[in-house]
C-alpha cells in the first residue's frame, strides 16, 4: 500500500496518491482534473488558483493537518501583493503537496467551467471555446542546432501543452522574431485548436506573458435587426451587446421583398451584400467600443441567421429561396475565416456558420434549438420564435419536427394602425374593464398606469406615442374579453358595446385607447384592419403549431415556450385568449428571450456544442407547411378569436369569453354582455 499523501479534488471527487513535493497542479493535471493555467505553471497567469480544507473529513476518510501543503512562498505573496488572492485561496502551482489533503477547485478555475444561464430549466453553458492562450518558454537559437524560429515555438507548444501538430498563419510568421526577442524567448500563444478540417493554428503572439483575455461575437443576424454579444473567451462572461437595424431595410422590410429586389436589379443581391456586412463592422466597432477593447482581439465570432440573410451574408444570390423547392446552396455548418467575409476583426479570426434546418427554416431556429434543446426534453415542447417569419420546433427525446410560418410583421407594429417598435412611449401593456369598457395602460419606459398619479409626470419626455407589438396582442385579448369584439374578429359599434369609446370608422368600427390629439398628440385607436392584421398573423403562426401537432400525432403539448425579442414581452394569457398558441397551462408557458442569441453564444463558447447541433439538424423532421392542405384548414379555424373549431378548455376555465356577435349590425346589450352564439 502506498504511504504517499492522498490528494483529493472536489467537486471532481477525483482523489490520487502523490509524492510529497508534487505541486497541485501536476496532481490535478494527472488526475484529469479541471484546474485552469496559461503560464503552465510558472507563477504567473493566477489561473490554478484553488482552496485546500483543513481538518476532518469523515465522508471521505481523510484528516487534513496544518502543514499538508508547503508554505505560502514568494510567488504567492508577489501576486497577493499585487492583484490580491482572496483569502484562503493559493496557487496550485506553487502549493506542493507535504500530507493528506483536501482541494477545492473553485467555479473560475475550471477550464470548463459553467457560464450560468439566468432561466433555471435551462443547462448551464460548459465553457470549451475554439481558442485558448499558452505561454511558452522557447528554446534559444543555436547555430549547432539550425531550425527556425517557428518550429521552436511549434517544439514549445508540443513539449508544454501537448498540442499536437501545429501550424501558423502567414502573418504569425511575419511578425513573431521580434516578439520572440522582445519577449526574451517566452511568449504567450493564442492558438486556434482546430476543427475537422483546419489543423490547430497559431492566431497571434504576444511577448512574455500577455495578461490580457481574447474575445468572440455571437450574433443573431436578423432581416430587421442585427444583434452582437461580445464573450470573453476565457471567462465566458458577456462584456458587451449591442444591436443595430439591418441596413439592408432599405432594399425591402421583409425576406421575400429583399428576394425580389435581387431578381429585379442586377447587382442587387451584391448591393445587400456589401450594405449587411458594413453593417456588421459597424456594430462590431460599437461593442469593442463599448466593451473598450481592440477589435483585433476578437478571434471567433459565430453566426445564426434565417436562410436568406444567410445567402446575403456569404454573398450567394439568394434566387433559389425565393420559389420551391427553395433549395438552400448549402444547409451544413460552414467554417470560415472572418476576412472573406469582408470582417474587421483580427486578421485571422473563425467565422462558425450553424447549420440551416430547411429551405425556410434556417441556422437561426437551428440556434434555438441548441438554446431549448426540445431533443431533451421528456415534455413535448412547442418552442416558437416569433417574428417576421415564425420558426416553430416541436418534440421531445423521441423526435423534434420543425416547420416556419409567415406570420408578417404585424407582431413588430407593422401594417398596425397606430403600431411601431417597442421603444419609449409604446404602449405595452394595456387592460380593459369588463364593464365600463375604459382602459388603463402602461407605456415602455415608465411603471405607472394611466390612470395613476403620476402618469402625466412619467410620460412627459416620451408621449405616448403608439402601440408595440405585445401591446396590440393585449389590446386585441382585452377587447376580446371585454365584450367588444367577437370571436370572428369585428369590433362593435358604441350601442352594441355600450361604450363611448367604439367609434364607427368606415363600414368597421375602431376602438379608442388614448386620444392625445388636444396636446397634438396622436390618436391612438385600434381598427377593425388592425385587428384582421393579428389574426393572419396569429393564426398563421398557430396553424404551423397545429400542423406539427398533426404530424407528431398530438392534440396537446406539455409547454409552449416563446422566443425572441418580442415573444419575451407577451403575456401568456393574451397570447391564449387570442389563440396564437394551443390551449396549455399558464405556468407552462415561458418566454426564453432571444434564444437563437443565447444558441449563438453557446456556440460561441463551447465548440463541442457545434458538433452537437449539426447531429441534431440533420435528425430534426422538416415540414413544409406551403404544401400541407391542413395547414390551410387550420388557418381558416384559426383566424376566428381564440379559435372556431379547437375548444381551449384549460383557457375557458381560467377566463370567460363574452358570447358576443357584431356582424349583424345590431342587437341586444346586457350589461356589456351580449349573449349570442358565437359563430362557427
Ligand atoms: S499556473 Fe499560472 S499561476 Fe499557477
Amino acid at each position: 500500500m502506498t504511504t504517499d499523501p492522498l490528494v483529493l479534488f472536489t467537486p471532481s471527487g477525483k482523489r490520487g496518491h502523490f509524492p510529497v513535493g508534487t505541486p497541485v497542479l501536476t496532481a490535478a493535471r494527472q488526475l484529469g482534473v479541471d484546474l485552469d493555467s496559461v503560464c503552465g505553471g510558472r507563477g504567473i497567469c493566477s489561473k490554478c488558483q484553488i482552496t485546500p480544507s483543513y481538518g476532518e473529513f469523515p465522508k471521505h476518510g481523510v484528516t487534513v493537518a496544518e502543514a499538508a501543503l508547503s508554505e505560502w512562498n514568494k510567488v504567492e505573496q508577489r501576486y497577493d501583493d499585487i492583484r490580491g488572492l482572496t483569502k484562503g485561496r493559493r496557487l496550485g502551482c506553487q502549493a506542493l503537496v507535504q500530507g493528506d489533503i483536501v482541494i477545492d477547485v473553485p467555479p473560475e478555475s475550471q477550464v470548463h467551467r459553467q457560464v450560468v444561464r439566468k432561466r433555471a430549466e435551462v443547462r448551464d453553458i460548459t465553457m470549451n471555446p475554439s481558442t485558448r492562450l499558452y505561454y511558452v518558454d522557447v528554446e534559444h537559437p543555436d547555430m549547432h542546432k539550425p531550425s527556425g524560429d517557428l518550429e521552436r515555438l511549434i517544439e514549445a507548444l508540443e513539449t508544454q501543452w501537448d498540442l499536437q501538430d501545429v501550424k501558423a498563419d502567414l502573418h504569425i510568421l511575419q511578425s513573431m522574431q521580434p516578439v520572440l526577442r522582445k519577449g526574451d524567448w517566452k511568449v504567450t500563444a493564442a492558438v486556434h485548436l482546430g476543427d475537422e478540417i483546419h489543423p490547430p493554428t497559431i492566431m497571434h503572439i504576444w511577448p512574455g506573458f500577455y495578461d490580457g483575455s481574447i474575445y468572440g461575437l455571437a450574433i443573431d443576424l436578423g432581416s430587421t435587426t442585427i444583434a452582437a454579444h461580445l464573450c470573453d473567451l476565457q471567462t465566458g462572461d458577456v462584456v458587451a451587446s449591442s444591436g443595430i437595424m439591418n441596413p439592408q431595410i432599405r432594399f425591402g422590410e421583409d425576406l421575400m421583398s429583399r428576394v425580389s429586389y435581387s431578381m429585379m436589379n442586377k447587382g442587387g443581391d451584391q448591393e445587400m451584400t456589401q450594405a449587411v456586412r458594413e453593417g456588421m463592422n459597424t456594430l462590431f466597432a460599437q461593442v469593442a467600443d463599448e466593451a473598450e477593447i481592440d477589435k483585433a482581439l476578437i478571434v471567433d465570432a459565430v453566426f445564426v441567421c434565417n436562410p436568406v440573410m444567410h445567402h446575403l451574408f456569404l454573398g450567394i444570390d439568394p434566387f433559389e429561396l425565393g420559389q420551391a423547392p427553395f433549395a438552400l446552396t448549402s444547409s451544413g455548418a460552414l467554417s470560415l475565416y472572418a476576412k472573406e467575409l469582408d470582417l474587421e476583426i483580427h486578421p485571422t479570426a473563425r467565422v462558425y456558420i450553424l447549420p440551416c434546418i430547411a429551405g425556410h427554416v434556417g441556422a437561426d431556429a437551428a440556434a434555438v434549438a441548441l438554446s431549448e434543446a426540445p431533443d431533451k426534453s421528456k415534455d413535448l415542447m412547442l418552442v416558437v420564435d416569433v417574428g417576421t417569419n415564425a420558426e416553430i420546433l416541436l418534440g421531445n427525446t423521441d423526435k423534434v419536427l420543425a416547420c416556419s410560418s409567415p406570420t408578417g410583421p404585424a407582431f413588430e407594429g407593422a401594417q398596425i394602425s397606430s403600431g411601431q417598435r417597442a421603444a419609449p412611449g409604446a404602449i405595452e401593456r394595456i387592460e380593459i374593464d369588463p364593464e365600463t369598457k375604459e382602459p388603463r395602460f402602461r407605456v415602455i419606459g415608465s411603471d405607472i398606469w394611466s390612470n395613476e398619479d403620476g402618469f402625466a409626470d412619467a410620460i412627459a419626455t416620451t408621449g405616448v406615442t403608439g402601440i408595440c407589438g405585445s401591446g396590440i396582442i393585449e389590446a386585441i385579448a382585452e377587447m376580446r374579453l371585454a365584450g367588444l369584439l367577437d370571436a370572428s374578429g369585428l369590433i362593435g359599434s358604441a350601442e352594441q358595446t355600450g361604450t363611448s369609446r367604439c367609434i364607427a370608422d368606415g363600414r368597421t368600427n375602431s376602438y379608442v385607447i388614448w386620444d392625445g390629439s388636444e396636446e397634438g398628440g396622436p390618436n391612438i385607436t385600434v381598427t377593425n384592419p388592425d385587428i384582421r392584421a393579428i389574426q393572419m398573423a396569429k393564426a398563421a403562426l398557430y396553424s404551423g403549431a397545429r400542423l406539427l401537432m398533426d404530424k407528431f400525432g398530438v392534440d396537446t403539448v406539455d409547454k409552449v415556450i416563446l422566443a425572441g425579442a418580442f415573444g419575451a414581452h407577451i403575456s401568456a394569457k393574451h397570447a391564449m385568449v387570442l389563440g396564437m398558441i394551443p390551449d396549455c397551462p399558464l405556468d407552462k408557458v415561458t418566454s426564453a428571450g432571444n434564444a437563437a442569441g443565447t444558441g449563438a453564444r453557446i456556440a460561441l463558447l463551447n465548440t463541442k456544442a457545434r458538433t452537437e447541433i449539426e447531429n441534431t439538424v440533420r435528425r430534426i423532421e422538416k415540414i413544409e407547411t406551403a404544401v400541407e392542405s391542413r395547414f390551410q384548414e387550420h388557418f381558416v379555424n384559426a383566424s376566428a378569436i381564440p379559435n372556431s373549431a379547437e375548444p381551449f378548455p384549460i383557457l375557458n376555465s381560467i377566463v370567460t369569453l363574452p358570447d358576443v356577435n357584431f356582424n349583424t349590425g345590431g342587437g341586444e346589450q346586457s350589461g356589456g354582455r351580449k349573449r349570442r352564439r358565437r359563430r362557427e
